[in-house]
């Protein structure tokens, strides 16, 4: 039904919150919708600091209202090359830590690539083959990254990459650095979905929070589609929900227009 109304919407659904924590629970909403629609629905997760509460929130839904994980399915975006589940760095810790011990899924039914793996080309190959098998992805939760980049799609990277590996930007080094001690300490290697894999998700959420986050945003919404800002392929994406706070959309020439438009949708297109 959504899709039918995108002729009264931009090119990306822009939500504009007062600050993070309304946008976490919004977007919250929206993935406990997907899943009450659709028990066994795949989900596509992300990890960095952005998307905690937004699990926190899941989490709660949970345990008093009853939101039911266990026939879903998920995909994480990305992990670091070297470090195995156990390492209290690894996004598969991470999501176990976060989100998968605290609610009822099936924890064989969790993916999160292996960066351990002996042959990592066969790692991927084989990611990009449990996400077909499983039916797709039917929502891609994303953070983004103060360069652009979304999963580790670092810039210049190909916009219909698959799941691949990719030697981390310093940048981003120096973003991720702080909870490993030291950049040298930091994996310098990562396996990620690709562009392609993403925007073959049904449908995508982004959320990007902060005054670090302004040029990236205005960028991916407002910019040209160009590889050297990785989250404006989400242009291309039929159905792109991305929620800022006031910080991260301060930088935004048409924030008065996303805000008319979200204020003024029919009841129908509101996310309840
Ligand atoms: C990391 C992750 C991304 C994440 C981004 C932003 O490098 N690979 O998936 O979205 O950086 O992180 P944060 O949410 O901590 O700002």
């Amino acid at each position: 039904m959504f899709a039918l109304v995108s002729f009264s919407l931009p090119a990306m659904e822009v939500l504009i919150r007062e600050n993070p924590d309304a946008g976490c629970i919004l977007g919250a909403k929206i993935i406990a919708r997907v899943v009450r629609d659709k028990p066994d629905a795949v989900l596509g997760l992300a990890t960095g600091r952005t998307p905690l509460r937004l699990y926190q929130e899941l989490i709660r839904l949970h345990r008093e209202e009853g939101l039911d994980f266990s026939r879903v399915t998920t995909f994480n975006l990305d992990e670091y090359v070297g470090l195995p589940g156990t390492h209290d760095q690894s996004y598969r810790y991470f999501m176990d830590e976060n989100l998968f011990r605290h609610i009822n899924i099936d924890r064989n039914r969790t993916h999160v690539p292996d960066g351990t793996a002996s042959d990592l080309h066969a790692e991927c190959r084989g990611y990009e083959q449990r996400i077909a098998d499983a039916g797709g992805i039917d929502i891609q939760l994303l953070g983004l990254g103060r360069n652009g980049h979304i999963g580790f799609n670092e810039p210049t990277g190909s916009l219909r990459s698959r799941t691949w590996i990719k030697i981390l930007s310093e940048q981003t080094l120096r973003d991720n650095s702080e909870v490993f001690g030291s950049l040298e300490a930091m994996p310098k290697h990562a396996l990620t979905m690709g562009i392609g894999t993403i925007l073959d998700a049904r449908r995508c959420l982004l959320l990007a929070f902060g005054p670090a986050k302004v040029r990236a945003v205005e960028h991916m919404i407002e910019g040209p589609l160009a590889a050297i800002c990785p989250g404006s392929a989400l242009q291309l994406h039929s159905r792109a929900t991305i929620i800022l706070d006031e910080n991260s959309a301060a930088g935004l020439r048409y924030a008065d227009h996303y805000r008319w438009i979200d204020k003024h949708k029919f009841e129908w297109q509101r996310i309840k």
